[in-house]
């Protein structure tokens, strides 16, 4: 496949300095760029624990670092606290106790309203059921969420469909959810959890639902936007052969990690 950054040609100001980078790619962060460079931690989870209420664990003093260009499966039984830490790590919840790091900021102290800007900015996420509105097109599912951030009508189509042309869906952009088979509504979710060229990509289960060749295809289409576009991508699976294709691996058992190793 051809560099995703050229496809997507949305990634520029992630920079980085990765092997699969031209020096143009690099050039085009510029020494301002607040985006994270390659192999710097991006987003880091520094002991967090999260406890319900009424007691229950559902995370034991968790610690993550991940890096721009990083791609992080995250397994472990069912129960063993995968979403808990994806969700935590997405601050879509908060930790009982420890911090979360974006590039080095601990967000423990921010209230929800710049938690909510934080995710919009930074963070994309794809769940294990795609969630697009069935009501509009795949094209107006990925630019929803691109007029969000103030892009005029036209200028959030055009994005959104090089967004949809870099996955493959060009031709199908108009089309409505259910006239798309499940791989590739999955692809428009991925689409939507790019629209706004976030630092971070974090996926619940996101092949829980497709064939075996489908699940292949997205965790390709995961590893490069890690390899190629410099984000950091974090990636829970059931599927012990998908994780193999992640460049790290992280094993939950009883809410705590167990073991956390480089892979190929
Ligand atoms: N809101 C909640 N109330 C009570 N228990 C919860 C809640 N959310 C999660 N749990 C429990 O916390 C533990 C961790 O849950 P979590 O969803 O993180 O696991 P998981 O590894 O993602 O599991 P699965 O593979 O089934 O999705 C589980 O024992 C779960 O039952
Ligand atoms: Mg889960």
């Amino acid at each position: 496949m051809a560099d995703l950054r050229d496809r997507l040609g949305c990634c520029d100001r992630l920079g980085g300095g990765g092997r699969h980078h031209s020096g143009a790619a690099r050039g085009a962060a510029g020494p301002g760029a607040d985006h994270p460079r390659r192999g710097v931690s991006l987003l880091e989870a520094d002991s967090i624990s999260r406890r319900l209420p009424e007691g229950p664990v559902l995370l034991s003093e968790a610690s993550l670092a991940v890096a721009g260009g990083e791609f992080v499966a995250i397994t472990g039984p069912s129960g063993s606290g995968k979403s808990s830490l994806l969700y935590l790590l997405g601050l879509l919840d908060r930790p009982s106790s420890g911090r979360v790091l974006l590039q080095g900021q601990d967000t423990t102290g921010l209230t929800g309203d710049a938690l909510a800007a934080l995710r919009l900015a930074r963070f994309g996420f794809v769940f294990q059921f795609h969630f697009l509105l069935p009501e509009f097109s795949a094209l107006d599912n990925v630019a929803i969420p691109i007029r969000r951030t103030g892009l005029a009508r036209a200028e959030a189509r055009d994005k959104a469909q090089t967004i949809l042309a870099g996955l493959g869906l060009g031709s199908d952009s108009a089309k409505m959810p259910d006239q798309l088979s499940g791989g590739m509504r999955q692809r428009v979710a991925i689409a939507r959890a790019l629209a706004n060229d976030p630092a971070v990509l974090l996926a619940d289960e996101p092949t829980g639902n497709l064939d075996t060749k489908n699940a292949a295809a997205v965790f390709d289409i995961f590893a490069e936007l890690a390899r190629d576009a410099g984000r950091a991508v974090v990636i829970v699976t059931h599927d012990a052969e998908l994780a193999k294709r992640a460049t790290r691996r992280v094993h939950l058992v009883d809410g705590r990690i167990v073991s956390d190793a480089a892979q190929g």
